[in-house]
């Protein structure tokens, strides 16, 4: 018999590497989908990938009332109002697909409200990953990112580039990949950032950018509540080190998935 679908939550900066780790979660079971029996079925995850950047980047470029509302805010790197991102999540939810498969719930929640509207929901994931990715490295990361928008796929300029020139000349850059995007939606860039300019305004006596500052401190408030707030509500989290070749890291993401699994297969047999 199958086992209670299982659910997941990935959280980590922008361009820590949350897309790429979901699509090989996905992928996996795409590649050996062909030659399913029972006893693999066990080892695959078959999750529905909730992206609320993706559903949101589709709402913008199919030009609805969602897309015209959350598209200045995406552009600026900036968080979309929770309410718009909150509805839009919970409808997602709860289609027939992600309550029969499971899902892997990608960039949500994102904020103190957010996560208070999935536990007014009830909505608990049964593991919550976070990649942890050095400040530096995620700048890298979102400057040379690349975009298939056939495909959907997610390449690197450097780190992965796509292998046929085809693919390479449809490649676009996603319009919030800005350095300062990175600055903006990184928490502890925005508290060193914060600290240096504090430096600099002592010594020169220079008023820093108030409201750079303040929007950045936001964020690191948000960021620091958020994970305070879902680390003792969780039953599991795990931190994993985002900064290796995405295969190594999918291996830890992937054993972890696969005990998850496993426990919820004990504990839906009946006794
Ligand atoms: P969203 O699409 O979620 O953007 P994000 O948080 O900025 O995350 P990314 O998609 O940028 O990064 P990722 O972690 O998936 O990294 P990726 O795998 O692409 O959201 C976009 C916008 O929508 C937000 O800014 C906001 O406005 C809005 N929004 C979304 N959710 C919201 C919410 N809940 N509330 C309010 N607003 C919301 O990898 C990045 C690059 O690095 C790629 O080029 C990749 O090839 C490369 N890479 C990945 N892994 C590795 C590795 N291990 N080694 C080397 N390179 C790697």
């Amino acid at each position: 018999s199958k086992s209670e679908p299982i659910k997941v939550m990935i959280s980590g900066a922008p361009a820590s590497g949350k897309g790429t780790q979901c699509e090989m979660i996905v992928q996996k079971v795409k590649l050996t989908e062909v030659c399913i029996g029972e006893a693999e079925y066990q080892q695959l995850f078959g999750l529905v990938h909730i992206s609320t950047g993706d559903l949101l980047r589709a709402e913008v470029s199919a030009g609805t009332e969602i897309g015209n509302k959350a598209k200045e805010y995406m552009n600026a790197g900036r968080l979309v109002p929770d309410e718009v991102v909150t509805a839009m999540v919970t409808a997602r939810l709860s289609q027939q697909d992600a309550k029969e498969k499971g899902w892997l719930l990608d960039g949500y929640p994102r904020s103190f409200a957010q996560a208070q509207s999935l536990e007014k929901l009830n909505i608990r994931p049964d593991i919550y990953i976070v990649l942890d990715v050095p400040d530096e490295i995620l700048i890298d990361r979102c400057v040379g990112r690349r975009l298939d928008p056939v495909t959907g796929k997610i390449y690197h300029i450097k780190n992965f580039p796509p292998q046929t020139d085809e693919i390479k000349a449809r490649l676009i850059i996603r319009p919030d990949d800005t350095e300062q995007k990175a600055m903006y939606t990184s928490g502890r860039n925005a508290a060193s950032l914060h600290r240096r300019t504090k430096q600099v305004d002592s010594q020169s006596g220079h008023e820093g950018d108030k409201e750079v500052i303040q929007i950045m401190w936001s964020v690191v408030k948000c960021m620091v509540s958020i994970v305070s707030h879902l680390v003792v509500s969780l039953h599991s989290n795990a931190q994993i080190d985002g900064n290796r070749p995405k295969e190594v890291i999918f291996k830890d993401v992937d054993s972890l998935l696969s005990q998850v699994k496993k426990e919820k297969v004990k504990t839906t047999k009946p006794v």
